[in-house]
């Protein structure tokens, strides 16, 4: 037996994921457990998952191996601080001490984390490289022998951007993107600018998008970012900050765009919702470009993509109509801490040389690779809380669960192995009826606490994928936007054609209008009985009482908190919010039933 613990930290998202014989047995992200959102601490909580929910001693690990190089990274920092001196100065002198406590000296930092645990890890403890990581990330889980493989983030060590072959159980680099040339940074400049935070805000630009009309998008090609045909691209540093400041853009920046940042939490107005339009359409093109290319380089039919921008899925869904590729997939933790698996993956490949199995499906199984509890645990649990419940058979739990949703109440839903990646997939999801015209507003507003605008995903039975949506291939991990399905569309009256910005949130475009976006577009999620036969159970059931194959389906928590984990997350979130129905493991709980010493005051941190 060969096993392989793998720790993602330090930056944003701490994960760890446990790798056994080459299967990813277990992965969790520490913010679960800690419930601070995107928690870069040490992995501890989710290091002790790994390892108890296989039964395995520390000893009996193989190896602990890090993602990323910090010496490396500290390299990238101290350089390019140096050759934008004395200008970064300021920031430097204040980053340094960081730096010099937890970064620079991280081989130790790290064999003091691992100590209380593994004792002396010594020759055990490995480290991969960033985009190695996102790279093997993306590869060794797919479905593929051969594949292109892409990756864009923000930044590793040096590398912002890679293009490799993956071919059995190697990864070859073909070309590399270097700091501080990177998408990811350049949409993270965007989310800054048009006031939102900065590795978490990206989401919400994609999906203001679609409200605002791309009319930077010359500009911005003009001024900030210069592509060459074969998809790399170089920025123009005058107009950011990022390399020794504090702040994203600087005022030559806001000059270009006619005004200094939106503030944070300010009103959103047009010219966000342009910016945003804009900042897509080029980072969309540059995809594009860059998948082309990597196309004719390598002559391979698949591709698989990782780092932050492969979370991107309007970019992805692009990529897909596009048909550059005959088959994509994509990491569904696409970000920092997918290289958790990624690390462990690529040592397990191509340090220790072993073979991967032939043939071999998807090895992520549906990203359900978290903990679960049985429902006597879960039972124990909940009347420990001294929470009101009835336990039902799986059966009699899926028709109730089905007739609530149908009757117009909004559903949490804790089943199963928590979720690996940002996306909710029916394990721990808040899920409600998208036909309801209000349902987007009531779930933002009351329930997620977050901006109006947000839009919800749909979760469809694979089997109904294509009549409902414009998609004809699987996407069990929410990465991709496709259409609703001209047929399911519900034709404008001429009053609402002119309608502009947030007003066109008021129209019903479809028959499920609470997951069709403006654009028509959809995030979607499809689910198969093999990968979810709970919730698939319940998209079945839902359907035969309604004739949809479709449920909301957002992820369990409120604005500015992780994701729940536990059954006792997930009562406390129901008891602070307006959902009408808890549903954890064989547990049903309805809101009027509960103790009112139960109910929490509703409080959310901005994000
Ligand atoms: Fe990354």
């Amino acid at each position: 037996m060969t096993a392989i613990l793998g720790i993602s930290a330090y930056y944003h998202d701490s994960a760890a994921c446990l790798v056994v014989d080459g299967e990813i047995v277990a992965a969790a992200q520490e913010e679960r457990f800690t419930r601070k959102r995107h928690d870069a601490a040490f992995p501890h909580n989710a290091m002790t998952y790994c390892l108890t929910s296989a039964g395995l001693a520390p000893e009996a690990l193989d190896y602990v191996v890090f993602y990323d190089k910090p010496f490396l990274k500290f390299d990238r920092i101290f350089e390019t601080y140096l050759a934008f001196a004395p200008r970064g100065f300021r920031s430097f002198a204040r980053s340094l001490p960081v730096w010099l406590k937890d970064k620079l000296f991280q081989r130790s930092v790290i064999t003091r984390a691992l100590e209380p645990v593994f004792g002396d890890i010594g020759e055990r403890l490995l480290f991969s490289e960033h985009h190695l990581s996102h790279a093997s990330s993306a590869f060794f889980p797919s479905p593929f022998e051969n594949s292109a493989v892409l990756t864009m983030d923000g930044v590793g060590e040096w590398v912002t951007t890679s293009v490799c072959i993956g071919h059995d159980n190697e990864l070859e680099i073909l070309r590399e993107i270097h700091f501080p040339h990177s998408l990811g940074l350049l949409y993270s400049a965007f989310t800054y600018y048009t006031g939102f935070k900065v590795n978490s805000g990206e989401y919400k630009v994609m999906g203001l998008a679609p409200y605002g009309e791309p009319k930077y998008a010359d500009l911005i090609r003009k001024n900030l970012i210069d592509v060459r045909s074969d998809g790399s691209f170089a920025l123009d540093m005058q107009y950011f900050n990022y390399c020794t400041g504090l702040t994203m853009t600087n005022d030559r920046f806001s000059e270009l765009f006619g005004g200094p940042p939106r503030a944070f939490e300010a009103e959103l107005t047009q010219r966000e919702m342009d910016l945003a339009a804009s900042i897509q359409t080029v980072v969309e093109d540059v995809v594009i470009r860059l998948a082309r290319s990597v196309r004719a380089e390598t002559g391979l039919g698949n591709l698989c993509l990782a780092g932050g921008v492969a979370l991107n899925c309007v970019a992805n869904g692009r990529l897909l109509r596009e048909q550059i590729f005959d088959q994509i997939w994509i990491q569904p933790a696409a970000g920092d801490s997918g290289g958790a698996i990624g690390a462990a993956l690529a040592v397990h490949y191509m340090g220790l040389g072993s073979k991967r199995p032939s043939p071999h499906g998807d090895s992520m199984t549906g990203s359900f690779l978290g903990p679960s509890y049985d429902v006597n645990e879960v039972e124990r649990r909940m009347s420990i809380a001294g929470a009101k419940f009835s336990r039902l058979a799986e059966d009699e739990l899926i028709r109730r669960t089905a007739a609530a949703i149908a009757a117009g109440k909004s559903i949490g839903w804790h089943q199963g192995r928590m979720e690996f990646g940002p996306r909710a997939l029916g394990a721990r999801s808040i899920l409600a009826d998208p036909r309801s015209p209000d349902t987007q507003k009531r779930l933002n507003l009351q329930i997620k606490k977050r901006e109006s605008f947000r839009p919800f995903a749909p979760s469809v039975l694979l089997e109904d994928a294509a009549e409902w949506f414009e998609l004809d291939v699987e996407s069990p991990y929410m990465l991709l936007v496709a259409d609703v399905a001209l047929g399911k569309r519900t034709p404008l009256h001429g009053e609402q054609l002119p309608m502009t910005g947030l007003d066109r949130l008021m129209v019903n475009r479809s028959v499920i209008p609470a997951v069709t976006h403006v654009d028509y577009s959809a995030r979607i999620q499809t689910v198969q009985y093999e990968l979810n036969p709970l919730f698939h159970a319940l998209l079945t059931e839902f359907k035969r009482l309604t004739g949809c194959p479709v449920l909301v389906n957002t992820s369990f928590n409120v604005r500015g908190e992780p994701i729940v984990e536990s059954p006792e997350d997930a009562l406390s979130c129901f008891m602070r919010t307006e959902i009408d129905v808890l549903v954890v493991g064989d547990c049903f709980l309805e809101k009027a039933d509960q103790p009112s010493h139960l109910l929490q005051e509703a409080s959310f941190e901005p994000d």
